[in-house]
């Protein structure tokens, strides 16, 4: 079996980031002790990487695996992320945050979505108040009084962190987009690596749905006895040079998870161009599908800045 990966990653600010963590969306929202349990039991096995958002509405029950847990704090990485309603709030949102954590600071704040609500739940458009440059400015503050080690954004394009990267003191840390095979986003990794972005991957192991695929089994199988299909997914990841927050209540498949194989370069340039397969570039997410109709949360992939068509991609 594979080593425990204590693979970091560094951040443009000098600190640094466990390379694999525990994402904490747990396909619905809530409070529940099934993410308190999968947190502790990630904590026990090694995972020092914590992934959630107030949109998953668990931090509380995330605040208790790590307070029941016997991790010491500063040796946890812990990430949350400012809701798309709460643009126009920031400090009360990231304080409220912080409280139902129990803790006094987060090592990473991120804008879950460039887009913001209104007070209606109903999207403002890219040029209304407030936008995400104003949102970030907000941000900003609370790096300077050290509440948030970091900060950084989520879902952002080529497009939208150009936009951003103009008016900004801060550069952000992380861009955390769906990351997978079938989504490799390579234009988007090098824009970033080049600006000191690091990209953190959702949706790592692609939920799942397409890690049965004969190249991705043939990999794994050539590793020997006992290394998965989704660790083939998760070190291709990490060695491309992103952070990946896997997924799973299952106490296995978090041990699974967090040990990595060394691919060779023909297995990387495999996993490279996995999504050139016929009907593979895709979203496993549906946030970038037909099923939103050419657009996600009220903005166009025009104003998010996404290369694709309705129900497909350009390549
Ligand atoms: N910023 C954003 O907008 C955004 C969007 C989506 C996700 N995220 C973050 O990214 C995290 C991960 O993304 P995700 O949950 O969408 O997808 P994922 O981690 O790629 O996949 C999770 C699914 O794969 C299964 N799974 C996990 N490890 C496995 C393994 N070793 N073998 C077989 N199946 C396995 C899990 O099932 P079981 O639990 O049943 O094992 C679950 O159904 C989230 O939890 C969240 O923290 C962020």
């Amino acid at each position: 079996m594979p080593a425990i990966s204590e693979e970091r990653l560094t951040l443009n600010n000098g600190t640094s980031i466990p390379a694999v963590g525990v994402g904490c969306w747990m396909g619905v929202c809530g409070e529940g002790e099934q993410v308190t349990e999968m947190v502790k039991t990630a904590l026990e096995l090694g995972y020092r990487h914590v992934d959630t958002a107030a949109n998953y509405g668990n931090e509380q029950s995330v605040g208790r695996a790590l307070e029941e847990s016997h991790v010491p704090r500063h040796d946890i990485f812990l990430t949350t992320k400012l809701d798309q309603s709460d643009h126009g709030r920031v400090e009360e949102a990231f304080a409220l945050s912080l409280t139902k954590l129990g803790v006094d600071y987060v090592d990473l704040y991120l804008m879950h979505w460039p887009m913001a609500y209104d007070k209606s739940g109903n999207t403002l458009q890219p040029e209304e108040s407030p936008t995400f440059i104003e949102t970030w400015r907000e941000m900003e503050k609370l790096v300077a009084d050290g509440r948030a080690r970091t900060i950084g954004v989520s879902n952002f394009s080529i497009k939208t962190l150009t936009e951003l990267l103009a008016h900004t003191s801060i550069v952000p840390a992380i861009n955390q987009v769906e990351l997978h095979p079938c989504l490799p986003q390579h234009e988007l990794l090098n824009f970033c690596s080049e600006r000191g972005i690091l990209l953190t991957a959702y949706s790592p192991v692609g939920k799942a749905k397409f890690a049965d695929d004969p190249s991705i089994t043939s990999i794994a199988a050539a590793h020997g006895r006992g290394v998965t299909n989704a660790q083939v997914l998760l070190s291709w990841g990490v060695q491309r040079g992103t952070a990946v927050i896997p997924k799973t209540v299952h106490a296995e498949r978090l041990k699974e998870n967090i040990q990595l194989v060394q691919l060779s370069a023909a297995e990387m340039e495999t996993l490279d161009r996995f999504h050139q397969k016929p009907g593979m570039h895709r979203s496993v997410c549906g946030f970038h599908s037909a099923e939103f109709g050419g657009s996600c949360w009220g903005w166009t992939y025009e104003q998010l800045g996404w290369a694709m068509a309705m129900g497909g991609f350009h390549l």
